[in-house]
């Protein structure tokens, strides 16, 4: 019998690419399918590295490219899964450019879908994300945040996650034997322990991380705090840390929990009336402020990482904290992995590998030269 692969898109990118890693370490084959828009072809060389596997197909082909599509299902007939990552995921920039989120978004996932129709692909992971929760503090006891919590799509990106969400919904359940993973990722961080591995996004970074990450190896001046007028602790706000290694491993376990419901599915007697689609949160149940952040990943780096309290960022809420239980019970996943590990990695990931995959300071670094005093 020919091998069977699973399709990753956006496998180039941060998430993506370390869950690559994760399903070529667990014997899965892999086609990855990436436009480049935020990523470099380098890490697909690195992923061999770590793996020692060589045969990892790639298309730089955009989702919303059907005829690209096509090509990639003509050339890997056997592809029986897809890992779907491909997208925009800066809250901030979705305000300036809206319909690029919803083309690339919406319209890039339904397309990737029609696709997936026509061939018969029926077991599909979606990459949503806690943003679809908004302000969970607007109700009560819905802190640490479980999927039964209301939805609110609060920025063009979130309300980008959130159609897509009842799109995918609506699409598996009018089809009976397809299987739907709807993962609402909370904030990941870390790197690959090799130091081979991590996020390198392009121009000035939106997220906390990569930014503190650049601070730390001189390419940016200072952080900016956003607000600490936030009713938490110490007045900023809190998330759900996850090491990206341990959101990878929560894919494998959905797409194994795809199978096996796939499984019984087929040795049932009575045929299903509709498909099956589940959220599941991926996140540790602990929440961290931003200055906690700041001191952990400061101890990894062995120096205290300068900082200045600005106002608040538009569209930024205060607690999204993971309740993870039911991922930990019907998954059998559970996030293993400390903050100060991910710290360790993030660092260890930057101080070898300061420009990411290039070699090259990016135009928006402040170097010397560039700082005015
Ligand atoms: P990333 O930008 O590193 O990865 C996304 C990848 O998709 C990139 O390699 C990019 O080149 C590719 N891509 C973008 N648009 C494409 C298109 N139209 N066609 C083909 N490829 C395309 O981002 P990430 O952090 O790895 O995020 C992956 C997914 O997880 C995204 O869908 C994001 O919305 C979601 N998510 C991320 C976070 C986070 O904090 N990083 C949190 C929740 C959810
Ligand atoms: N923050 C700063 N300064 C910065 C960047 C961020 O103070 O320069 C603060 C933010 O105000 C927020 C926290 O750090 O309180 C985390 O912000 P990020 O931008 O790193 O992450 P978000 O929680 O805003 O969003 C991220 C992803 C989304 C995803 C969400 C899931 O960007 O795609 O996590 O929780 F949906």
């Amino acid at each position: 019998m020919s091998k069977e692969y699973v399709l990753v898109t956006g496998g180039a990118g941060y998430i993506g690419s370390h869950t690559v890693v994760a399903l070529l370490e667990a014997g899965r084959n892999v086609v990855v399918v990436d436009n480049l828009s935020n990523s470099s072809e380098e890490a697909l060389e690195r992923i061999k590295k770590i793996t020692k596997v060589d045969d990892i197909p790639f298309f730089q082909v955009d989702i919303r490219d059907t005829a690209g599509l096509e090509k990639v299902f003509d050339a890997y007939p056997t592809i029986t899964s897809v890992l779907h990552f491909a997208g925009l995921k800066a809250v901030g920039e979705s305000t300036q450019i809206p319909l690029e989120y919803y083309d690339q978004n919406v319209s890039g996932t339904i397309n990737l879908t029609k696709v997936l129709k026509s061939r018969g692909i029926k077991k599909f992971v979606f990459s949503s994300s806690a943003t679809v929760y908004g302000d969970a503090t607007r109700y009560e006891n819905m802190i640490p945040i479980p999927e039964e919590c209301p939805t609110s799509g609060e920025s063009p990106y979130g309300r980008t996650k959130l159609f897509i969400e009842h799109i995918l919904r609506d699409y598996t359940l009018s089809i009976p034997g397809t299987y739907t993973a709807l993962l609402r990722y909370f904030n990941p961080m870390g790197a690959h322990p090799s130091g081979l591995m991590g996020e390198d996004p392009r121009g000035i970074p939106n997220n906390l991380l990569p930014y503190l990450a650049q601070v730390a190896s001189g390419r940016r001046r200072e952080l900016q705090v956003f607000g600490n007028d936030y009713d938490s602790r110490d007045g900023t706000p809190i998330r759900d840390y996850i090491h990206v290694l341990d959101l990878a491993l929560g894919h494998l376990a959905a797409l194994k929990k795809l199978e096996e419901v796939e499984a019984e599915e087929k040795a049932a007697t009575e045929a299903p009336t509709k498909g099956f689609c589940r959220e599941w949160n991926l996140g540790t149940g602990h929440g961290s402020t931003v200055l906690e952040v700041i001191a952990a990943f400061s101890k990894a780096v062995g120096k205290p990482l300068p900082y200045r309290i600005v106002g608040r960022r538009a569209g930024d809420v205060l607690d999204l904290t993971a309740k993870p239980t039911r991922a930990n019970t019907e998954l059998k996943w559970k996030a293993e992995l400390s903050m100060d590990q991910a710290c360790e990695d993030l660092w260890n990931w930057t101080s070898k590998n300061p420009y990411g995959y290039s070699n090259e300071p990016d135009s928006t670094d402040e170097t010397p030269a560039s700082i005015k005093a």
